[in-house]
């Protein structure tokens, strides 16, 4: 008899490191977690969505929703899950979402995404990313894409811990970098940048009604 051999992604040889961080610290940040031909492929697919498709990013949900260009000034473009270019990445996300409920026990139970595009000047003051109503967002995800960025570039991602608001870390938005934080855990901000600054950003949510800790 035949065996199926379904292949697994390299890309998921980082859950364990992934799980094991969040545990201690509640972020992680990886530097390669896919490889530099699948992320040009990546970037550049993004990069061709239909820019009139882009919103001014606003806060809040529906019902609270204002465009604030003093909190932020960044481009967003909701992603569907069901773009033909990202069937790998949200596969790893769906095997990661498995792993992480596996391990953690977070009930995460839907990703949502979208493709964030800072232009120059651009940026997200000291927020969090769960909504204040109905708080659903518990892991947050950000992949870096931008080739050639140096710290002269800015658009860091500056993490505080929520207690004392000491800065826990800087992050440049290098090629191919992606951190993953706890959505309620961690306020965070995105610094001005000097060039366009892009990323692929999503949420693991729990179901609205799941709700165990509340
Ligand atoms: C966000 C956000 C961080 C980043 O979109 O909520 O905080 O580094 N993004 O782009
Ligand atoms: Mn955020």
């Amino acid at each position: 008899m035949q065996s199926l051999i379904i292949p697994t992604d390299p890309a998921q040889d980082y859950f364990p490191t992934i799980v094991e961080s969040i545990v201690k610290q509640g972020y992680v940040v990886l530097n390669q977690v896919f490889d530099v031909d699948y992320l040009t492929r990546l970037l550049k697919q993004l990069k061709a969505l239909d820019s009139r498709e882009f919103n001014r990013a606003g806060i809040g949900r529906e019902d609270t929703f204002q465009k604030n260009v003093f909190v932020r000034s960044d481009e967003i473009h909701w992603l569907s899950g069901e773009e033909n270019f990202l069937t790998r990445y949200n596969q790893w996300v769906e095997a990661l979402r498995l792993y992480v409920n596996r391990h953690l026990f977070l009930g995460l139970y839907e990703y949502e995404s979208m493709f964030a595009h800072y232009p120059v000047g651009a940026f997200y003051k000291k927020h969090l990313d769960a909504f204040k109503a109905g708080i659903n967002r518990r892991l947050s995800t950000v992949l870096y894409l931008n080739p050639q960025w140096g710290p002269q570039d800015g658009g860091q991602l500056v993490m505080y811990d929520k207690e004392s608001d000491q800065v826990l870390c800087e992050v440049l938005p290098v090629f191919g970098r992606m951190i993953l934080f706890l959505s309620e855990e961690f306020p965070h901000e995105v610094l001005p940048a000097s060039r366009s600054r892009y990323s692929l950003t999503g949420w693991y949510r729990v179901n609205e009604g799941f709700n165990p800790a509340r």
